[in-house]
Protein backbone atom coordinates (compact mmCIF):
# COMPACT_ATOMS: atom_id res chain seq x y z
CA UNK A 1 0.00 0.00 0.00
CA UNK A 2 1.33 3.47 -0.90
CA UNK A 3 1.77 5.95 1.68
CA UNK A 4 -1.50 8.56 1.02
CA UNK A 5 -0.15 12.02 0.28
CA UNK A 6 -1.71 13.46 3.99
CA UNK A 7 0.02 11.10 5.91
CA UNK A 8 3.42 11.53 4.25
CA UNK A 9 3.59 14.95 5.13
CA UNK A 10 2.59 13.91 8.47
CA UNK A 11 5.57 11.74 8.85
CA UNK A 12 8.05 14.77 7.50
CA UNK A 13 8.20 17.23 9.85
CA UNK A 14 8.33 20.87 8.96
CA UNK A 15 11.11 23.16 8.78
CA UNK A 16 9.65 24.54 11.89
CA UNK A 17 8.56 21.61 13.81
CA UNK A 18 11.48 19.37 13.87
CA UNK A 19 13.83 21.13 16.51
CA UNK A 20 10.76 21.17 19.28
CA UNK A 21 10.23 17.07 18.60
CA UNK A 22 14.04 16.90 18.66
CA UNK A 23 14.40 18.52 21.96
CA UNK A 24 11.17 16.77 23.66
CA UNK A 25 13.00 13.86 22.42
CA UNK A 26 16.15 14.35 23.92
CA UNK A 27 14.34 15.60 27.39
CA UNK A 28 12.35 12.17 27.40
CA UNK A 29 15.71 10.02 27.30
CA UNK A 30 17.33 12.49 29.80
CA UNK A 31 14.41 12.04 32.01
CA UNK A 32 14.80 8.38 31.31
CA UNK A 33 18.20 8.09 32.01
CA UNK A 34 17.50 10.55 35.10
CA UNK A 35 15.42 8.01 36.09
CA UNK A 36 17.15 4.71 35.53
CA UNK A 37 20.34 6.36 37.61
CA UNK A 38 17.65 7.28 40.54
CA UNK A 39 16.53 3.27 40.06
CA UNK A 40 20.18 2.05 40.90
CA UNK A 41 20.96 4.35 43.55
CA UNK A 42 17.83 3.51 45.01
CA UNK A 43 19.09 0.28 44.84
CA UNK A 44 22.27 0.74 45.65
CA UNK A 45 21.23 2.25 48.98
CA UNK A 46 19.07 -0.19 49.84
CA UNK A 47 21.43 -2.78 49.03
CA UNK A 48 23.78 -0.82 51.76
CA UNK A 49 21.21 -0.75 53.89
CA UNK A 50 20.56 -4.69 53.72
CA UNK A 51 24.52 -5.32 53.82
CA UNK A 52 24.73 -2.88 56.90
CA UNK A 53 21.81 -4.57 58.56
CA UNK A 54 23.57 -8.26 58.37
CA UNK A 55 26.53 -6.90 59.03
CA UNK A 56 25.04 -5.42 62.57
CA UNK A 57 23.08 -8.42 63.13
CA UNK A 58 26.33 -11.30 62.47
CA UNK A 59 28.02 -8.74 65.13
CA UNK A 60 26.14 -8.63 67.43
CA UNK A 61 26.00 -12.31 67.62
CA UNK A 62 30.39 -12.39 67.63
CA UNK A 63 30.77 -9.17 69.28
CA UNK A 64 28.50 -9.26 72.42
CA UNK A 65 30.43 -6.18 73.80
CA UNK A 66 29.36 -2.93 72.54
CA UNK A 67 32.92 -1.61 72.00
CA UNK A 68 33.58 -4.42 70.40
CA UNK A 69 31.10 -4.46 67.81
CA UNK A 70 31.85 -0.77 66.86
CA UNK A 71 35.10 -1.26 66.43
CA UNK A 72 34.63 -4.17 63.57
CA UNK A 73 31.86 -2.13 62.25
CA UNK A 74 33.82 0.93 61.59
CA UNK A 75 36.52 -1.66 60.49
CA UNK A 76 34.17 -2.77 57.72
CA UNK A 77 33.48 0.84 57.06
CA UNK A 78 36.76 2.60 56.76
CA UNK A 79 37.71 -0.82 54.49
CA UNK A 80 34.61 -0.12 52.18
CA UNK A 81 35.50 3.33 51.94
CA UNK A 82 39.28 3.05 51.74
CA UNK A 83 38.99 6.02 54.71
CA UNK A 84 41.91 7.63 56.35
CA UNK A 85 40.65 7.64 59.79
CA UNK A 86 37.22 6.80 61.25
CA UNK A 87 36.13 8.19 64.85
CA UNK A 88 33.06 7.52 66.44
CA UNK A 89 32.39 10.33 69.16
CA UNK A 90 29.70 10.16 72.29
CA UNK A 91 27.95 12.69 74.15
CA UNK A 92 27.91 11.95 77.52
CA UNK A 93 24.82 10.80 79.88
CA UNK A 94 23.66 14.04 80.88
CA UNK A 95 24.03 15.22 77.15
CA UNK A 96 26.72 18.20 78.24
CA UNK A 97 29.69 17.14 76.34
CA UNK A 98 31.37 14.82 73.22
CA UNK A 99 34.15 13.00 73.06
CA UNK A 100 36.26 10.52 71.57
CA UNK A 101 35.38 7.18 72.02
CA UNK A 102 37.16 4.57 69.54
CA UNK A 103 39.12 5.70 66.43
CA UNK A 104 40.59 3.96 63.61
CA UNK A 105 43.52 5.76 62.32
CA UNK A 106 46.66 3.78 60.35
CA UNK A 107 45.15 0.59 60.06
CA UNK A 108 44.80 0.52 63.69
CA UNK A 109 41.91 0.29 66.51
CA UNK A 110 42.15 3.21 69.82
CA UNK A 111 40.39 2.95 72.21
CA UNK A 112 40.88 4.75 75.79
CA UNK A 113 43.24 3.37 78.19
CA UNK A 114 44.58 1.47 75.36
CA UNK A 115 48.29 2.21 74.18
CA UNK A 116 48.63 4.57 71.66
CA UNK A 117 45.20 6.40 73.09
CA UNK A 118 46.87 9.70 75.14
CA UNK A 119 48.95 9.93 71.82
CA UNK A 120 46.32 9.63 68.81
CA UNK A 121 47.07 12.94 66.17
CA UNK A 122 43.61 13.02 65.51
CA UNK A 123 42.50 16.63 66.83
CA UNK A 124 40.24 15.47 69.77
CA UNK A 125 38.84 18.75 71.29
CA UNK A 126 38.65 20.86 68.04
CA UNK A 127 36.38 18.18 66.42
CA UNK A 128 34.36 17.38 69.81
CA UNK A 129 33.58 21.23 69.94
CA UNK A 130 33.06 21.61 66.35
CA UNK A 131 30.59 17.96 67.00
CA UNK A 132 28.79 19.57 69.97
CA UNK A 133 28.15 23.29 69.12
CA UNK A 134 27.65 23.04 65.19
CA UNK A 135 24.29 22.97 65.24
CA UNK A 136 21.81 21.84 67.93
CA UNK A 137 19.58 18.91 67.44
CA UNK A 138 20.97 18.14 63.37
CA UNK A 139 20.09 14.77 62.11
CA UNK A 140 21.53 14.93 58.56
CA UNK A 141 24.75 13.74 57.53
CA UNK A 142 27.34 16.69 56.64
CA UNK A 143 29.98 16.57 54.24
CA UNK A 144 32.64 18.59 54.62
CA UNK A 145 35.54 19.14 52.18
CA UNK A 146 39.13 19.19 53.81
CA UNK A 147 39.67 23.01 53.85
CA UNK A 148 36.03 23.56 54.61
CA UNK A 149 35.78 27.05 56.52
CA UNK A 150 33.44 25.25 59.01
CA UNK A 151 35.96 23.38 60.10
CA UNK A 152 38.27 24.80 63.02
CA UNK A 153 41.64 24.92 61.78
CA UNK A 154 43.10 21.98 64.06
CA UNK A 155 40.82 19.46 61.86
CA UNK A 156 42.09 21.56 58.54
CA UNK A 157 45.49 20.79 59.44
CA UNK A 158 44.84 17.15 59.97
CA UNK A 159 43.17 16.93 56.71
CA UNK A 160 46.37 18.23 55.10
CA UNK A 161 48.78 15.88 57.18
CA UNK A 162 46.47 12.66 56.60
CA UNK A 163 46.14 13.39 52.72
CA UNK A 164 42.24 13.54 53.53
CA UNK A 165 39.61 14.33 51.10
CA UNK A 166 36.20 14.61 52.57
CA UNK A 167 35.57 14.42 55.99
CA UNK A 168 31.58 12.73 56.48
CA UNK A 169 30.05 13.33 59.43
CA UNK A 170 26.62 10.99 60.56
CA UNK A 171 24.80 11.74 63.50
CA UNK A 172 23.75 8.69 65.37
CA UNK A 173 19.86 9.40 65.83
CA UNK A 174 17.52 7.67 67.90
CA UNK A 175 14.32 10.27 68.21
CA UNK A 176 14.75 13.10 69.50
CA UNK A 177 17.95 11.82 70.76
CA UNK A 178 21.83 12.55 69.29
CA UNK A 179 23.65 9.62 71.14
CA UNK A 180 26.86 10.76 69.00
CA UNK A 181 28.41 11.20 65.74
CA UNK A 182 31.01 9.05 63.01
CA UNK A 183 33.05 10.60 61.30
CA UNK A 184 34.78 9.08 58.29
CA UNK A 185 37.76 10.98 56.60
CA UNK A 186 38.08 9.55 52.82
CA UNK A 187 41.20 10.47 50.94
CA UNK A 188 40.44 11.33 47.12
CA UNK A 189 36.67 10.44 45.77
CA UNK A 190 34.80 11.12 43.15
CA UNK A 191 31.32 13.01 43.36
CA UNK A 192 29.64 9.25 42.48
CA UNK A 193 32.30 7.63 45.32
CA UNK A 194 31.15 10.22 47.96
CA UNK A 195 27.16 9.42 47.37
CA UNK A 196 27.94 6.06 47.41
CA UNK A 197 29.59 6.87 51.02
CA UNK A 198 27.13 8.82 52.88
CA UNK A 199 24.87 5.98 51.62
CA UNK A 200 27.35 3.47 53.53
CA UNK A 201 28.01 5.69 56.30
CA UNK A 202 24.24 6.36 57.04
CA UNK A 203 23.03 3.19 56.87
CA UNK A 204 26.17 2.22 59.36
CA UNK A 205 24.95 4.56 61.72
CA UNK A 206 21.59 3.56 61.63
CA UNK A 207 22.45 0.06 62.82
CA UNK A 208 25.03 1.64 64.99
CA UNK A 209 22.74 3.82 66.92
CA UNK A 210 20.13 0.94 67.51
CA UNK A 211 23.20 -1.25 68.56
CA UNK A 212 24.03 1.71 71.33
CA UNK A 213 20.67 2.14 72.38
CA UNK A 214 19.82 -1.25 73.26
CA UNK A 215 23.49 -1.56 75.02
CA UNK A 216 23.13 1.94 77.04
CA UNK A 217 19.50 0.78 78.16
CA UNK A 218 20.92 -2.57 79.08
CA UNK A 219 23.49 -0.46 81.34
CA UNK A 220 20.62 1.28 82.76
CA UNK A 221 19.32 -1.81 83.99
CA UNK A 222 22.03 -3.50 85.28
CA UNK A 223 22.86 -0.58 86.81
CA UNK A 224 19.42 0.22 88.44
CA UNK A 225 19.06 -3.38 89.35
CA UNK A 226 22.64 -3.71 91.36
CA UNK A 227 21.44 -0.25 93.18
CA UNK A 228 18.13 -2.08 94.18
CA UNK A 229 20.04 -5.03 95.57
CA UNK A 230 22.55 -2.66 97.75
CA UNK A 231 19.30 -0.36 99.11
CA UNK A 232 17.64 -3.42 99.84
CA UNK A 233 20.76 -5.24 101.63
CA UNK A 234 21.15 -1.90 103.78
CA UNK A 235 17.96 -1.57 104.49
CA UNK A 236 17.35 -4.74 106.24
CA UNK A 237 21.07 -3.67 107.83
CA UNK A 238 18.89 -0.73 109.19
CA UNK A 239 16.17 -2.84 110.52
CA UNK A 240 18.28 -5.20 112.08
CA UNK A 241 20.37 -2.76 113.86
CA UNK A 242 16.87 -0.92 114.61
CA UNK A 243 14.83 -3.91 115.80
CA UNK A 244 17.76 -6.00 117.76
CA UNK A 245 20.44 -3.72 118.90
CA UNK A 246 18.42 -0.35 119.81
CA UNK A 247 15.53 -1.47 121.09
CA UNK A 248 18.14 -3.64 123.24
CA UNK A 249 19.53 -1.06 124.49
CA UNK A 250 16.40 1.10 125.13
CA UNK A 251 15.06 -1.77 127.17
CA UNK A 252 18.45 -2.18 129.37
CA UNK A 253 18.76 1.42 129.69
CA UNK A 254 14.98 1.76 131.07
CA UNK A 255 15.72 -1.09 133.31
CA UNK A 256 18.39 0.57 134.58
CA UNK A 257 17.01 3.75 135.07
CA UNK A 258 14.31 1.81 137.30
CA UNK A 259 16.92 0.33 139.39
CA UNK A 260 18.43 3.71 139.88
CA UNK A 261 14.53 5.34 140.86
CA UNK A 262 13.98 2.33 143.19
CA UNK A 263 17.55 2.07 144.54
CA UNK A 264 17.87 5.70 145.11
CA UNK A 265 19.47 6.77 147.92
CA UNK A 266 19.51 3.76 149.50
CA UNK A 267 21.85 2.19 147.12
CA UNK A 268 25.34 1.40 148.25
CA UNK A 269 27.86 3.98 146.31
CA UNK A 270 29.77 1.52 144.31
CA UNK A 271 26.41 -0.08 143.33
CA UNK A 272 25.11 3.52 142.75
CA UNK A 273 28.47 4.65 140.35
CA UNK A 274 28.33 1.03 138.29
CA UNK A 275 24.70 1.33 137.52
CA UNK A 276 25.71 5.24 136.49
CA UNK A 277 28.51 4.22 134.55
CA UNK A 278 26.07 1.25 132.77
CA UNK A 279 23.53 3.70 132.07
CA UNK A 280 26.17 5.91 130.73
CA UNK A 281 27.15 2.93 128.14
CA UNK A 282 23.79 1.61 127.21
CA UNK A 283 22.69 5.66 126.38
CA UNK A 284 26.18 5.23 124.07
CA UNK A 285 25.08 2.47 122.74
CA UNK A 286 21.88 3.57 121.76
CA UNK A 287 22.89 6.90 120.21
CA UNK A 288 25.04 4.53 118.07
CA UNK A 289 22.89 2.20 116.86
CA UNK A 290 20.82 4.91 115.83
CA UNK A 291 22.75 6.67 114.20
CA UNK A 292 24.15 3.52 112.19
CA UNK A 293 20.18 3.32 111.11
CA UNK A 294 20.20 6.75 110.11
CA UNK A 295 23.35 6.13 108.18
CA UNK A 296 21.62 3.08 106.59
CA UNK A 297 18.92 4.05 105.60
CA UNK A 298 18.59 5.29 101.75
CA UNK A 299 19.00 9.33 101.47
CA UNK A 300 15.27 9.61 100.12
CA UNK A 301 13.80 8.77 103.95
CA UNK A 302 15.19 12.22 105.15
CA UNK A 303 13.79 14.33 102.68
CA UNK A 304 15.57 17.59 101.54
CA UNK A 305 14.06 19.46 103.75
CA UNK A 306 16.90 20.30 106.35
CA UNK A 307 14.70 22.01 109.07
CA UNK A 308 12.67 19.48 109.67
CA UNK A 309 15.71 16.79 109.39
CA UNK A 310 17.24 19.22 112.16
CA UNK A 311 14.41 18.80 114.40
CA UNK A 312 14.12 15.28 114.23
CA UNK A 313 18.26 14.48 115.46
CA UNK A 314 17.39 16.78 118.21
CA UNK A 315 14.31 14.78 119.36
CA UNK A 316 15.78 11.82 118.83
CA UNK A 317 18.59 12.86 120.96
CA UNK A 318 16.63 13.95 123.68
CA UNK A 319 15.30 10.13 123.96
CA UNK A 320 19.08 9.42 125.12
CA UNK A 321 20.40 12.64 127.06
CA UNK A 322 19.48 14.61 129.78
CA UNK A 323 21.44 17.34 128.67
CA UNK A 324 18.43 19.98 127.10
CA UNK A 325 19.04 20.33 123.49
CA UNK A 326 18.11 24.07 122.02
CA UNK A 327 17.01 24.18 118.20
CA UNK A 328 17.23 27.72 116.71
CA UNK A 329 16.25 27.73 113.02
CA UNK A 330 16.47 30.58 110.74
CA UNK A 331 14.95 30.17 107.36
CA UNK A 332 16.62 27.28 105.58
CA UNK A 333 16.91 27.09 101.66
CA UNK A 334 16.20 23.66 100.23
CA UNK A 335 19.45 21.73 99.48
CA UNK A 336 20.37 19.12 96.73
CA UNK A 337 20.16 15.78 98.19
CA UNK A 338 23.62 15.18 98.33
CA UNK A 339 24.65 18.40 99.76
CA UNK A 340 21.58 17.70 102.37
CA UNK A 341 23.40 14.09 102.97
CA UNK A 342 26.59 15.56 103.94
CA UNK A 343 25.40 18.81 106.40
CA UNK A 344 22.72 16.54 107.92
CA UNK A 345 25.65 14.19 108.91
CA UNK A 346 27.70 16.37 110.15
CA UNK A 347 24.75 17.70 111.96
CA UNK A 348 24.29 14.11 113.54
CA UNK A 349 28.03 13.38 114.41
CA UNK A 350 28.68 16.93 116.32
CA UNK A 351 25.53 16.70 117.88
CA UNK A 352 26.30 13.00 119.00
CA UNK A 353 29.85 13.95 120.10
CA UNK A 354 28.69 16.86 122.09
CA UNK A 355 25.72 14.59 124.00
CA UNK A 356 28.49 11.76 124.79
CA UNK A 357 31.73 13.37 125.38
CA UNK A 358 31.08 16.78 126.39
CA UNK A 359 29.47 16.38 129.92
CA UNK A 360 27.78 19.38 128.99
CA UNK A 361 24.91 21.57 130.55
CA UNK A 362 23.44 22.49 127.45
CA UNK A 363 23.87 21.88 124.04
CA UNK A 364 22.36 24.54 120.85
CA UNK A 365 21.80 23.66 117.38
CA UNK A 366 21.75 26.75 115.34
CA UNK A 367 21.22 26.94 111.20
CA UNK A 368 20.92 29.89 109.48
CA UNK A 369 21.19 30.89 105.63
CA UNK A 370 23.00 34.48 105.79
CA UNK A 371 22.19 36.82 103.14
CA UNK A 372 19.51 34.06 102.00
CA UNK A 373 22.72 32.85 99.86
CA UNK A 374 24.78 30.40 101.90
CA UNK A 375 24.30 28.30 104.77
CA UNK A 376 25.80 28.45 108.67
CA UNK A 377 24.96 25.79 110.80
CA UNK A 378 26.65 25.60 114.21
CA UNK A 379 26.66 22.91 117.03
CA UNK A 380 27.78 24.39 120.79
CA UNK A 381 28.25 23.03 124.08
CA UNK A 382 29.50 24.56 126.98
CA UNK A 383 31.27 21.19 128.12
CA UNK A 384 34.41 20.26 129.13
CA UNK A 385 36.23 20.83 125.39
CA UNK A 386 37.81 18.45 123.14
CA UNK A 387 40.99 17.23 125.15
CA UNK A 388 44.19 18.11 122.66
CA UNK A 389 44.82 14.10 123.07
CA UNK A 390 41.92 12.90 122.50
CA UNK A 391 41.10 14.70 118.78
CA UNK A 392 42.49 11.72 116.29
CA UNK A 393 41.34 8.70 118.37
CA UNK A 394 37.51 8.12 116.69
CA UNK A 395 36.47 8.05 113.16
CA UNK A 396 33.69 11.24 114.17
CA UNK A 397 35.67 14.13 113.34
CA UNK A 398 37.64 13.06 110.26
CA UNK A 399 33.89 11.59 108.77
CA UNK A 400 32.93 15.44 109.81
CA UNK A 401 35.96 16.86 108.11
CA UNK A 402 35.10 14.27 104.79
CA UNK A 403 31.95 15.44 104.75
CA UNK A 404 32.35 18.79 104.43
CA UNK A 405 35.22 18.58 101.50
CA UNK A 406 32.85 16.72 99.47
CA UNK A 407 30.49 19.83 99.14
CA UNK A 408 33.30 22.24 99.34
CA UNK A 409 32.24 23.88 102.50
CA UNK A 410 34.25 24.63 105.59
CA UNK A 411 34.56 23.06 108.64
CA UNK A 412 35.91 25.05 111.68
CA UNK A 413 35.97 23.68 115.08
CA UNK A 414 36.63 26.15 118.61
CA UNK A 415 36.93 24.47 121.46
CA UNK A 416 38.83 25.16 124.76
CA UNK A 417 39.10 23.36 128.52
CA UNK A 418 36.26 23.87 130.25
CA UNK A 419 34.86 26.34 128.13
CA UNK A 420 32.82 23.80 125.59
CA UNK A 421 33.20 22.94 121.97
CA UNK A 422 31.51 24.94 118.53
CA UNK A 423 31.75 22.96 115.69
CA UNK A 424 30.68 25.57 112.61
CA UNK A 425 30.43 24.29 108.93
CA UNK A 426 29.97 26.97 106.41
CA UNK A 427 28.41 26.69 102.70
CA UNK A 428 27.95 28.11 99.57
CA UNK A 429 26.18 27.34 96.63
CA UNK A 430 28.79 26.80 93.89
CA UNK A 431 28.43 29.61 91.03
CA UNK A 432 26.59 29.15 88.47
CA UNK A 433 28.15 27.65 85.54
CA UNK A 434 31.04 26.53 87.53
N1 LIG B 1 31.97 18.09 121.91
C1 LIG B 1 33.00 17.43 122.47
N2 LIG B 1 33.36 17.69 123.77
C2 LIG B 1 34.39 17.05 124.34
N3 LIG B 1 35.13 16.14 123.71
C3 LIG B 1 34.85 15.85 122.44
C4 LIG B 1 33.76 16.47 121.77
N4 LIG B 1 33.74 16.01 120.50
C5 LIG B 1 34.74 15.11 120.41
N5 LIG B 1 35.42 15.00 121.57
C6 LIG B 1 36.63 14.16 121.85
O1 LIG B 1 37.27 13.90 120.64
C7 LIG B 1 37.39 12.49 120.45
C8 LIG B 1 37.30 12.16 118.99
O2 LIG B 1 35.96 12.32 118.52
P1 LIG B 1 35.43 11.46 117.32
O3 LIG B 1 34.06 11.87 117.03
O4 LIG B 1 36.42 11.53 116.22
O5 LIG B 1 35.48 9.98 117.88
P2 LIG B 1 34.50 9.26 118.89
O6 LIG B 1 33.27 10.07 119.09
O7 LIG B 1 35.30 8.90 120.08
O8 LIG B 1 34.16 7.93 118.14
P3 LIG B 1 33.29 7.79 116.80
O9 LIG B 1 34.24 7.21 115.81
O10 LIG B 1 32.20 6.87 117.15
O11 LIG B 1 32.80 9.14 116.41
C9 LIG B 1 36.31 11.89 121.30
O12 LIG B 1 36.64 10.60 121.74
C10 LIG B 1 36.24 12.86 122.47
O13 LIG B 1 37.22 12.55 123.43
MG1 LIG C 1 32.20 10.83 117.48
Amino acid sequence: MHPSKTSSIEEAPTAATAPAEGSRIAALEQALRDETAERRRAECTAHIQDQAAQLALDLIVTEPDIAGFFAEFTRKLVEETEGQACGVWLLDDDRSQCDLWLAHLHKRLYTPGQEGWDDLTIPRAAMSEQLFTYRPGWTQTVVYTSEDARLPSAVKRFNTRERVDTVTVAPLVLGANTLGWIVLSTGGVSGCERAWQVALIEAIARQATLVLHQSQMADQRRLEDRRKVVLEERNRLARDIHDILAQGFGAILMQLQAAQREGGAALPPRVASSLAAAVNLARTHLIDARRSVGALRPPAEHGRDITTGLRRLAETARLTTDVPIEVILDDLPIFEMGVEREIMGIAQEALTNAARHARARRIIIQASAPRAVGFRLSVADDGRGIAHDRRDTGFGMTSMQERADRIGASLTIVTAPRAGTEVVLAWEPPLAGA
